[in-house]
């Protein structure tokens, strides 16, 4: 089928680097000869039929800046079939004849369901977390990282200072990829993540043992997914008060501001690819980096490429902290 018009969206949580991909995917696209319509507010956008055409100058000056300028959503209307009939009737009102979803996993399975009703797709990952099969990297997790670190190094003069214990919760949802990159980068004593599973009992025994060893300040990067901050933190002031501990939650900091420059490219060398992909007419896949390449997968094949994280560094953690 020829691809004249293009639709495009930002779905689920924000993720430094969308507006990158945005201005990518609507540049490239323009330069291709296609014209582009950009949905507001995810899934929501097309069952509210909300959308804005979008030229070069529409998308000037934003590849700096954090969140969404077309906003995104978590729609509970498109998990219905109803909401993605609707969705689905919007884009051919509007001639989109194929659409590019910015966006992480669960955002992925809409556009997959669009593209069994017969709406061709391609998903450019944007997700802080960087929990996507596809792909070893989604958009946003190294701008994610950096604020997460700066944070970090932060607290760790406190911790210093006044010799305690600091506990950083950190988000991921249930992938412990934020946790371990920043546990690395910040030189943390200990990272607890999901796919690692630690006792309370067995992280205030190891705390207890740098304690007597003379190491009066370590910071613990907690992933949301692991166990939450306030647990471990008021576990190990009930068991250890001698450890002084204290916890910081990062919260939103880490899903806003400027997207990194790694992000920034990354964004536009996936935006190249998604238009690429639907104008060589092969789509309904996935964007990602597999072994330093943009590659594009089939939906169908996605699961086969999930990335655990890497064993080595949770031990260079634990090595490096002592
Ligand atoms: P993310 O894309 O960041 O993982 P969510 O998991 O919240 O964020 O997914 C974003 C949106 O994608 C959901 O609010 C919903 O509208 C849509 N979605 C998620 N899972 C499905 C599904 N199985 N079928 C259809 N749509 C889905
Ligand atoms: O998926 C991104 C993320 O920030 C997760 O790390 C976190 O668990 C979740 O979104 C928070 O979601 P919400 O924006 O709905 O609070």
């Amino acid at each position: 089928m020829m691809i004249r018009k293009i639709g495009v969206l930002t779905s689920g949580g924000d993720a430094p680097g969308m507006n990158a991909a945005i201005r990518g995917v609507t540049r490239y696209a323009t330069y291709k000869g296609l014209s582009v319509e950009g949905i507001c507010r995810g899934y929501d956008g097309l069952i509210d039929k909300d959308s804005t055409p979008l030229t070069r100058r529409a998308v000037g000056a934003i590849i700096h800046r954090g969140g969404t300028v077309l906003k995104t959503a978590r729609s509970e209307a498109f998990m219905t079939k109803a909401g993605q009939l609707k969705a689905l009737d919007f884009l051919h009102k509007k001639d989109v004849d194929a659409l590019v979803v910015i966006g992480g996993d669960g955002s992925m399975q809409g556009a997959r369901v669009l593209s069994t009703l017969g709406m061709p797709t391609v998903v450019i990952p944007g997700t802080i977390d960087n929990d996507m099969p596809g792909t070893e990297y989604a958009i946003g997790f190294d701008s994610a990282v950096n604020t997460v670190r700066v944070a970090v190094n932060k607290i760790r003069d406190s911790a210093f200072s006044h010799d305690r214990v600091a506990f950083v919760e950190v988000m991921g949802r249930h992938c412990g990829a934020i946790a371990l990159e920043t546990g690395i980068a910040c030189g943390a004593e200990m990272v607890l993540i999901p796919e690692k599973h630690i006792s309370m009992q067995t992280v205030t025994d190891k705390l207890i043992e740098s304690h007597k060893q003379w190491k009066k300040n370590s910071i613990v990067i907690v992933a949301e997914g692991a166990m939450h901050g306030a647990d471990i933190c008021n576990y190990v002031k009930e068991h250890a008060p001698e450890l002084n501990p204290n916890l910081t939650v990062i919260g939103y900091l880490q899903r806003g501001g400027a997207p990194t420059a790694y992000d920034a490219k990354m964004a536009s060398l996936f935006s190249q690819k998604a238009v690429e992909t639907l104008l060589e007419g092969r789509c309904d896949g996935v964007v990602g980096l597999i072994n330093n390449k943009v590659i594009i997968t089939p939906y169908e094949e996605v699961e086969k490429y999930r990335f655990p994280i890497d064993e080595n560094e949770y031990d260079l953690v634990q090595a490096l902290g002592k």
